[in-house]
């Protein structure tokens, strides 16, 4: 993981470089460049890959902002180092303003080239987290942090357990779909992708995690792409059924991770 400016391992680093031009190509298309990072169940990587794609965006010089809007299992203030005293909730029961709530993660001190990223934790706990997502507040403060931004990313709950990803993906651009590799059953990935497009909800591309080769020529997951190597394939023209429509862009990622 690309922590505090400490680069990963060489192979994983590129694996997130495939996501991040993967990603600013489909959001160069989109009107909104607001993208939830989701998964069918829990641990399948949803906060990993938010937090390291965010990371790489910015230090790509991209303007991020990394949101947690997962009120039910808030991480990502973990994963980047900041407290989660105030955050979404905060907002979203106007109890703070935006950018009270919004932290600077800095990347790279360089002076000429200073890179980082603002991120905002899910803040305070609140008793019905789907309720407080669906409110029109939650909509406004995606719209406006996504004018101060270029990219917005925000994790997500698990879409099969809850139904907060389904609630937030109506206000994204997209979703990103975390799948891990092995694990993952190809009918949950079917279902969770019939319920986000159900509820409005583009799916912008999926993400194989926890990769190994050993999972490739049998997993069940049909083609998929893998840094170097035929990566961003399309499914659109699969045959097995396996994440056959919406015609998402796979990337892997390996199975060797820092963890915070
Ligand atoms: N590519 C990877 N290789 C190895 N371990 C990984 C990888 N991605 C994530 N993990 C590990 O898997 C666990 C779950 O990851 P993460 O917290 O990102 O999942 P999540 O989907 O956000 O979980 P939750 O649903 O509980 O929020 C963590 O311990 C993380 O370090
Ligand atoms: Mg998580």
């Amino acid at each position: 993981m690309l922590l505090e400016g400490r680069i990963g391992p060489r192979f994983q680093e590129e694996a997130y470089r495939v996501l991040r031009s993967n990603l600013l190509v489909v959001l160069s298309d989109l009107e909104r460049p607001t993208v939830m990072v989701t998964s069918s169940d829990a641990g399948e990587g949803k906060t990993s890959t938010a937090v390291n794609l965010a990371y790489s965006l910015a230090l790509a010089g991209q303007r991020v902002v990394l949101v947690d809007l997962d009120l039910h299992h808030p991480d990502v203030h973990r994963w980047v180092g900041i407290h989660n005293e105030v955050g979404a909730s905060d907002v979203l029961l106007d109890r703070r303003p935006i950018d009270e709530c919004l932290q600077y993660v800095e990347l790279a001190a360089d002076p000429v080239r200073p890179r980082g990223l603002y991120v905002m934790g899910t803040g305070p706990r609140v008793a019905d987290p789907a309720e407080l997502l669906g409110m029109r507040r939650t909509s406004g403060m995606l719209e406006s942090l996504a004018a101060q931004a270029d990219v917005v990313l925000v994790d997500t709950p698990p879409v099969l357990l809850v139904a907060d990803a389904l609630v937030l993906g109506r206000m994204t651009a997209g979703a990103l779909l975390v799948v891990e590799a092995g694990r993952t059953p190809v009918a949950a990935i079917e279902h969770a992708k019939d319920a986000l497009i159900r509820n409005q909800t583009r799916l912008l591309g999926v993400v194989l995690n926890k990769f190994k080769l050993k999972d490739s020529p049998d997993s069940g997951y049909g083609r998929y792409g893998y840094y170097g190597d035929g990566y961003g394939t399309p499914y659109g023209d699969d045959s097995d059924g396996a994440l056959s429509a919406n015609g998402p862009t796979v990337v892997g990622l390996s199975d060797d991770h820092d963890r915070p």
